[in-house]
């Protein structure tokens, strides 16, 4: 009798216990990369740069990225100027433009670029319907933390990014049972999760924090980072001007953050003119030369906020593609460079990368120290890897293993699912 008692409760209590470990798996937070994060604007200006462009609008509405807001980059472009004022040491908005990233906390601005055409924008939305048919569910242990992109990590923190996702992590281990938090970012999201990261005390991180899994990410910068400035990038997309988005790449404070290291590059000529040659070192003169007087004065705040790389005391996962042609140098066919944005290339030098960050940055994870593993997939490319599947069974494995228990998930039907 006694006996029957007993284990008829040890079946009562597991199956209740099952039931709870279910739906409580170990919190993702997904942190995008450079242009990943959705941002929305609201309007209230007494100029426009031209007459068919909104002054005012009532309600926030979906600036980045909008194909039918594209289609008049004339406004869009100028609702995305961001300014730095040298005396204050502050960044701020276009006059009468406010900018918010869409969604905070939700996938809303994480999964795809234009929510109206997920899927010709997608950024993290096969990830996050693997990881839901996993049994993960929005704002419950999946997380977005999407973000003003035109920002380094200094205006980051004025405009409450960081304390906002400080409040997000904490909110999501409390709310899972304790569980600390997987961190995955993509390309720009990874140095700002570093920055973010090693702001932390130890102790919040062991408390907070299982790892960071830092997709393809540019340790050491990128060259294509330079082109952006000097005459801008579209990204390789055919139906994009070259020159569309230089506006806002040559002002932007993200973009110098993303320069080449003169660690990782050395003496390479990574700019040829027919009277100068530049190297990472030159990068300051550079911006000088094309006249790009607000990336010139952000250039010495942002340019080491991640370098030299930190030895860091958190787990990190790099992974990355590698053994696709990507750009190491250019030349341009002027003599010199002057206040004019110049044409394109007229030459591109080529290495290994993932098409957009050189395999030498994405390497440099092996400075983060003892804590960082690094994986590779062969040809995988620099966003299209946020759609492999090798890179989904791995972090699908991770974010999952990092439960304290709970059912198997088996990745592998998960992925056919997915
Ligand atoms: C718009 O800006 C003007 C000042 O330029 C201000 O007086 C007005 O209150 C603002 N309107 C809203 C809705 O914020
Ligand atoms: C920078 O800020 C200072 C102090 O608020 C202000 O006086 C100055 O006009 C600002 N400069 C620009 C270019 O807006
Ligand atoms: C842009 O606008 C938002 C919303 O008003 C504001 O919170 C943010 O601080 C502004 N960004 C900058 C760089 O000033
Ligand atoms: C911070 O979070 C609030 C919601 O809690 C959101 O309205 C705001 O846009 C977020 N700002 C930034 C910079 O992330
Ligand atoms: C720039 O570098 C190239 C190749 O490294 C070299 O051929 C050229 O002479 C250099 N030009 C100048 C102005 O130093
Ligand atoms: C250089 O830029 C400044 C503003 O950033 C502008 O006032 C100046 O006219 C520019 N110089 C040339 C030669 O265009
Ligand atoms: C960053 O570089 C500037 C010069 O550009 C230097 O004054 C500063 O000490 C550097 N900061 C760090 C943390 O290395
Ligand atoms: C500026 O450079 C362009 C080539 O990018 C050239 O055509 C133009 O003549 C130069 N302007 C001056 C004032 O040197
Ligand atoms: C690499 O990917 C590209 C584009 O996705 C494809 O055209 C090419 O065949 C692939 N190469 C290999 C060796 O798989």
């Amino acid at each position: 009798m006694v006996h029957t008692i007993s284990i008829l409760s040890l079946l009562v209590v597991s199956f209740v216990s099952f039931l709870s470990v279910e739906a409580r798996f170990a919190p993702v937070i997904l942190v995008p990369g450079l242009a990943g994060s959705v941002l929305e604007a609201r309007l209230n200006r007494t100029e426009a740069p031209a007459w068919y462009c909104s002054k005012t609008s009532k309600t926030w509405r979906l600036l980045w990225l909008s194909l039918q807001e594209a289609a008049l980059p004339v406004c869009l472009l100028d609702e995305l100027a961001v300014f730095y004022n040298a005396t204050t040491g502050r960044y701020s908005n276009q006059t009468g433009v406010e900018i918010r990233p869409m969604d905070w906390g939700g996938l809303g601005g994480v999964e795809s670029l234009d929510p109206s055409l997920p899927q010709i924008t997608p950024v993290y939305k096969s990830l996050t319907e693997g990881l839901k048919k996993a049994g993960y569910a929005e704002r419950v242990d999946l997380f977005g933390a999407p973000y003003d992109f035109r920002l380094a990590a200094d205006g980051l923190e004025q405009v409450g990014f960081f304390q906002n996702l400080t409040n997000l992590v904490e909110h999501a281990v409390v709310s899972n049972e304790g569980q600390a938090a997987t961190i995955v970012a993509h390309s720009l999201g990874c140095l700002v999760s570093l920055s973010f990261l090693t702001g932390k005390s130890q102790e919040w991180l062991d408390k907070h924090v299982s790892s960071l899994v830092a997709i393809s990410a540019p340790w050491g910068g990128s060259v294509t980072a330079l082109k952006g400035s000097i005459s801008g990038d579209n990204f390789d997309i055919s139906i994009i001007p070259h020159d569309l988005l230089r506006p806002v790449q040559s002002t932007a404070p993200s973009g110098p953050w993303l320069f080449p290291s003169p660690k990782h590059w050395g003496d390479s000529v990574l700019v040829q003119t027919g009277k100068h040659n530049y190297t990472a070192k030159d990068a300051l003169q550079l911006l000088k030369d094309l006249n790009l007087t607000q990336q010139a004065a952000v250039y010495p705040r942002v340019h080491n906020l991640t370098y030299p790389l930190p030895k860091v005391n958190f787990k990190v996962h790099c992974m990355y593609g590698t053994g696709r042609d990507t750009d190491e140098g250019y030349v341009y066919d002027v003599d010199a460079f002057n206040a004019s944005a110049p044409s394109a290339p007229s030459k591109v030098m080529k290495g290994d990368g993932d098409g957009t960050v050189n395999t030498r940055s994405l390497e440099a994870c092996k400075e983060l120290g003892d804590k960082a593993t690094l994986k590779f997939f062969g040809n995988a490319s620099h966003t299209g890897i946020l759609a492999d599947k090798r890179l989904l069974k791995e972090v699908a494995i991770i974010a999952t293993g990092s439960r304290k228990s709970g059912p198997w998930v088996d990745i592998n039907t998960l992925l056919q699912q997915a």
